[in-house]
């Protein structure tokens, strides 16, 4: 993969730094400063209005879409959509290869989600043999990576932390489906980066943490914990990071009906047993996992998680053109 200020394709969480880490939160941290005048939105807006991207989303999403759409307007780039395969001329027979290398003709990135794991990678290494190799940025691949959706909770884990010393040392509690969610398993390889995390993974047996997660935990030295045990590991928590049942990849012996989600699921009685600076963490769509009467409570981070996506992906996108230094130039001389 080459490298712009630190990256080109955004594939899979191990190719993160801890110094890129840093790099991306200040950055995104100066774009939402510099967005908050008329005159910095323009500026913003002014980085990247030569450029076009191809927001191919061929599983459902919500937020990784809408934040891409937003934080490219931000940057001035113009959006195009490819959300629904049979609109596309893969129902006349065209490959997905074809297709995605079709975009690359038109467009100067493109971001994709796409339900088969890998799918992200293959394609970057096939643009990367062409006379077109524009950067592929990976929103989401089957169940295995959603490595922008680490970064914004890093982000979020970061400004939560400001006054605590920032992520190292702290102890996160994952909880819900932590064997299909690709957001756990993302963040769980990404917080390796940062010294004396310990890392607690709250599940049924059926569906616990894969293997493969805990294969690089132990060869990156971390301490970690699997329990079925909820209310023992959320009072020493410093973040707990829920998730939804991932029922859409069920098969016909791993069923929902089987699992009794109450257990993994943080209601308003549990508040009072949480450390008082402890944040809630979700990266949402929730179903019951989470009582909508906990949102009140200032420990409540999911919301301003879903915020945060926009700026850390505005973030990205700027590294990915090369445009960190820029920012910053603005940045100093309107003495922000
Ligand atoms: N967190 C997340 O990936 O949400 P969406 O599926 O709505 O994009």
């Amino acid at each position: 993969m080459r490298t712009g200020e630190g990256i080109y394709h955004c594939i899979k969480v191990q190719q993160f730094s801890r110094d890129f880490l840093e790099e991306i939160c200040d950055l995104a941290d100066k774009i939402r400063e510099i967005a908050r005048t008329k005159a910095g939105t323009e500026y913003l807006s002014s980085t990247l209005n030569h450029k076009q991207a191809m927001l191919y989303f061929v599983q459902p999403s919500t937020r990784t879409f809408l934040s891409f759409y937003s934080a490219c307007q931000i940057l001035g780039i113009k959006c195009a959509e490819v959300r629904d395969p049979k609109t596309s001329s893969e129902v006349k027979g065209e490959s997905e290869e074809d297709t995605v290398r079709t975009f690359s003709s038109y467009f100067d990135l493109i971001i994709m989600r796409h339900p088969q794991a890998n799918f992200a990678e293959k394609i970057a290494g096939l643009l990367d043999r062409t006379e077109r190799p524009v950067p592929v940025i990976n929103a989401g691949s089957g169940k295995d990576q959603h490595p922008t959706q680490a970064l914004l909770d890093v982000y979020t884990l970061r400004r939560s932390f400001h006054h605590r010393g920032g992520i190292d040392g702290k102890q996160i509690v994952f909880a819900g489906d932590l064997l299909r969610g690709r957001t756990v398993r993302s963040l769980a390889a990404l917080l390796t980066r940062y010294q004396g995390v310990k890392q607690y993974f709250v599940a049924p047996p059926e569906f616990q943490i894969g293997q493969d997660i805990l294969d690089f935990l132990d060869k990156q030295g971390v301490e970690y914990e699997l329990t079925e045990n909820f209310e023992a590991v959320i009072q020493g928590a410093d973040a707990i990071y829920m998730t939804r049942l991932q029922d859409e990849w069920d098969s016909a012996e791993n069923t929902r009906s089987v699992i009794d989600i109450e257990r993994f699921s943080m209601r308003e009685r549990h508040l009072q047993m949480l450390k008082a600076d402890a944040v809630i963490l979700h990266p949402l769509p929730r179903r019951l996992e989470i009582e909508v009467a906990i949102d009140s409570d200032p420990r409540a981070g999911y919301w301003r998680q879903v915020r945060n996506g926009m700026w850390a992906r505005a973030a990205l996108i700027a590294m990915t053109f090369c445009r960190k230094q820029n920012i910053y130039e603005y940045y100093l001389n309107n003495n922000l």
